[in-house]
């Protein structure tokens, strides 16, 4: 039996910000976002539009692009590291408000950039076990509610036509190597079992590693705090995550490639066997170091970083949605998944479309 995905689907908010508005509230420049990142616009989220209301619209057109019926999916996997409440996760919110039975199990997970991929580990898990043969896989993310949004977030998303003060300025500018990254969106598919064993995902294989989870984490919040938030730590930026950038993108060009040859390893291809491998869009320069190590033309490492940025686990969901409405994966080619994010988690799939 193999896990086949049906249908898939996306939810990005409406905002589209360009890197010159953030220009306008605090000290960067869409030249320099351009270079070091290839982005030059991401999506920001309305006021009240979180992670599960994206996810939402996401599944929704996931089901209709399967023809199935919200009564067809037997199980839900959110992965977010976003989730509208502390808790619960958001698959409650999915199954309540998308009005999926009782008997609908929803599982929620986090593992950050890596977070679709583990999810479609687990949906590959649940229905080879036999347990459930449709599964609703949900990535999606809002990064804009991490940032001191009180200094600007309002003009990013055109509610708001006036000049930050100086301090507003200074204090975005903290968090500018972070803010310019990070956009809002999800994707979704439906995975279904077959028995047609010519398609569907061939292997997987995921990686982990805590040693050093302060190159990407949120240090401040969190329940080693009595409370887990106080006006102090909000006052320090304390709920913003911290990034070594370096340092991640070094783990990044190197683990990625060793999770793509692993993976080809255990599925019995060659690397050069891949037609299109989806890389997590973190940044353009870590997408083309790994297309380069693992000697594969640009034709096969589709992006689409330049529209969105990084949406953390909806980058893959949303760029195989794009890939297979614009014809650029087509029945019978073999396509890759890899991810690396906080954790350090880490991996990669292969799948025959
Ligand atoms: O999903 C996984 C999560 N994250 C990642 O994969 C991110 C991995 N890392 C990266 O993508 C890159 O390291 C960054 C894009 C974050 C940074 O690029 P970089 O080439 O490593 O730059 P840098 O951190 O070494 O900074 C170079 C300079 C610094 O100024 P000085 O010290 O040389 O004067 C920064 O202060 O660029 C400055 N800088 C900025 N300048 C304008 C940092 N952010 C900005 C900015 N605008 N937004």
């Amino acid at each position: 039996m193999r896990s086949v995905i049906t249908g898939s689907g996306i939810g990005i908010p409406k905002n589209v910000v360009k890197n010159e508005i953030l220009g306008r509230i605090m000290d960067t420049s869409d030249e320099w976002i351009r270079t070091r990142s290839g982005i030059e616009q991401r999506h920001y989220a309305d006021p009240g539009q979180g992670s599960a209301e994206l996810g939402i619209e996401a599944a929704q057109s996931a089901l209709r692009a399967a023809s199935r019926e919200v009564k067809d999916i037997d199980a839900i996997v959110f992965a977010t590291m976003t989730p509208n409440h502390f808790f619960p996760g958001n698959g409650p919110l999915v199954q309540a408000r998308m009005g999926f039975d009782e008997a609908t199990p929803t599982f929620d997970i986090r593992q950050q950039c890596s977070g679709f991929l583990y999810g479609l580990d687990l949906a590959d898990s649940l229905i080879r076990s036999g347990k459930h043969r449709r599964i609703l896989l949900i990535g999606a993310d809002v990064h804009t509610p991490f940032m001191p949004w009180q200094n600007g977030w309002d003009i990013t998303i055109g509610r708001e036509d006036r000049q930050v003060t100086p301090e507003e300025y200074a204090e975005n500018t903290k968090y500018r190597d972070r803010i310019v990254l990070f956009g809002d969106g999800g994707g979704a598919v439906v995975v279904e079992a077959s028995d047609d064993e010519e398609r569907g995902l061939l292997a997987s294989k995921l990686f982990t590693n805590g040693s050093n989870i302060e190159s990407l984490y949120v240090a401040g919040v969190g329940f080693r705090h009595r409370p887990y938030v106080t006006k102090q730590q909000i006052d320090n930026g304390d709920p913003v995550p911290t990034m070594e950038g370096r340092e991640v993108f070094k783990q990044a060009v190197s683990k990625m490639p060793e999770a793509v040859r692993a993976v080809c390893k255990t599925a019995g291809v060659e690397v050069s066997d891949i037609d299109v491998l989806l890389i997590h869009q973190a940044n353009l320069r870590i997408i083309e170091g790994v297309a380069k190590q693992l000697g594969l033309p640009a034709e096969k490492v589709p992006h689409n970083i330049e529209r969105y940025g990084n949406t953390t686990a909806g980058t893959l969901p949303i760029l195989f949605h794009e890939c297979v409405t614009n014809g650029r994966i087509k029945p019978g080619m073999l396509v890759g998944f890899t991810a690396l994010g906080s954790g350090l988690h880490w991996g990669a799939a292969l799948y025959r479309a």
